[in-house]
């Protein structure tokens, strides 16, 4: 009988090793190698019974090249095109990561049951009965959609070649085995494998394969590092499991940008794309209370209002406590010390919380301004007016600092009907005829005045 052939891998990093050792050298965790089998491919392709394509690639000039049969699939989700960067680009590998229970599998089934082509639905996750039933909560009607609860590549790509579906989506690449390899499900050298098996067939027919991976509890994609390397397009679905808007971000994308931003409402009936976020995130009160501020940030490309609260009181043990949902920590403590020595407010013994509302997390630097009224409006337990809006940053001398794309953010606080928006002196404006109020401000003292 022939040698079984085995090799180490970090279960942590995907790192190989010829033999075992107690701690990776590329990753530094200890106890995370473990042995694998494998065994080298008679003839690994995903055509098991017709013999390979090869065509021989020529070089050809830029300009020669023909780019007319890439066109994109629509695939009717504008917040999912438009994350993607217009489409879904045949041929393309596409990983969607996200924690247990965001509602990646809805998402997928959803763009499934919309699409206007033939799809194929993979789950080694769940029954076709249970994926029936998540089905006519979202849309009963889908012609298109097929359901094949399969986890051995061989089978699938069988399926695929009987069916020749136009898109194929995989729920999840963890489940997936190839018999080439013998290790189990969910291990590194089966996740390297079955990968490459797709991407072989993506390329190979110019079909669109869409993969769900599940991400470890520090939020990587699990799996080696390498799969984020072999796929076209990474995107992240995320948001609080607890609220119900979810963001869809590409964190990869080899044919779009990867500033754009999807947004998603989950409902009883699936996720519902959210065209005008700005309207949902901030809640309009009737009364004013003290420490909200609104920030107008960007998303992208794409302006968003968002709501933020402060909360400052006495700390009632000695060492005060500072946290931040949504926002950088390291942020917070920042402005705080900006506000006490810049400014001369004593907050040194006060407790301060701050949220962002709606479960988002922002990093975009122009909500400085709006996180610092906000604090200083519960500080003085003094509401700010509730349609100022703000959009700056604030820089550590306490100088109010110009943001990019100023004139969309003033745009969006004038559609949305704010009276006023507070940006640094330094940014130039050139905008004319619009019914806001812009505020001009340099320093953190010219904002004191406006709080009554
Ligand atoms: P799911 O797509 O199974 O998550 P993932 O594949 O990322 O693990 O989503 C599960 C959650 O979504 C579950 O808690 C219920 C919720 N949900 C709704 O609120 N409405 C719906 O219509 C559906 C299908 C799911
Ligand atoms: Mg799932």
């Amino acid at each position: 009988m022939a040698k079984v052939k085995t090799t180490f891998f970090c279960q942590n990093c995907g790192a190989q090793y010829a033999k075992w050792q107690g701690q990776c050298n590329s990753c530094k965790q200890w106890n995370t190698i473990a042995e694998e089998v494998i065994q080298k491919p008679e003839k690994a392709d995903w055509k098991t019974n017709s013999s390979p394509t090869k065509r021989a690639s020529k070089p050809l000039r830029i300009k020669d090249i023909d780019v007319s049969e890439e066109a994109r699939l629509n695939s009717l989700d504008s917040e999912f095109n438009r994350v993607l960067g217009g489409g879904i680009v045949p041929g393309s590998l596409i990983l969607l990561g996200g924690e247990p229970g965001i509602g990646k599998s809805t998402l997928l089934l959803q763009v499934s049951l919309k699409l206007p082509f033939k799809t194929l639905y993979v789950s080694g996750e769940e029954s076709q009965k249970q994926i029936k039933m998540r089905a006519e909560r979202i849309n009963p009607e889908s012609n298109n959609c097929f359901i094949l609860t399969e986890t051995k590549t061989q089978n699938i790509f069988k399926q695929i070649e009987a069916l020749e579906p136009d898109v194929i989506i995989v729920d999840s690449i963890q489940t997936l085995h190839s018999d080439y390899i013998e290790s189990s499900a969910g291990s590194i050298s089966q996740i390297k494998e079955c990968t490459a098996e797709l991407i072989k067939f993506a390329k190979e027919t110019a079909t669109p394969v869409i993969l769900i991976g599940h991400i470890t509890k520090d939020g990587h994609i699990a799996g080696p590092k390498i799969l984020e390397h072999m796929v076209d397009t990474v995107l992240q679905f995320e948001g609080d499991r607890n609220h119900v808007f979810r963001i869809l971000r590409a964190h990869k994308n080899r044919f779009g940008s990867t500033n754009e931003l999807g947004i998603y409402e989950m409902q009883g009936s699936g996720l519902r794309e959210v065209s005008n976020p700005s309207e949902i995130l901030i809640s309009k009160k009737e009364e004013e209370l003290s420490g909200n501020a609104i920030a107008a940030t960007l998303e992208g490309m794409r302006p968003l209002m968002i709501e933020v609260q402060a909360l400052v009181s006495t700390a009632v043990y000695g060492t005060p406590q500072r946290s931040a949902t949504g926002f950088n920590a390291k942020r917070l403590n920042m402005l705080l010390a900006v506000l006490e020595k810049r400014a001369g407010f004593r907050l040194g013994a006060k407790d301060v919380f701050l949220n962002i509302t709606g479960g988002i997390t922002v990093d975009d630097p122009a909500i400085d301004l709006a996180v610092v009224a906000a604090i200083l409006s519960s500080n003085e337990d003094e509401p700010l007016q509730n349609d100022f809006c703000f959009a700056a940053e604030v820089g550590l001398s306490g100088e109010i600092r110009p943001v990019q794309r100023v004139e969309q953010r003033i745009l969006e606080a004038a559609k949305l009907g704010f009276s006023t928006i507070f940006v640094s002196k330094y940014n130039k404006i050139s905008l004319k005829g619009t019914t806001i109020k812009v505020q001009l401000i340099s320093k953190i003292e010219d904002l004191v005045g406006f709080l009554t």
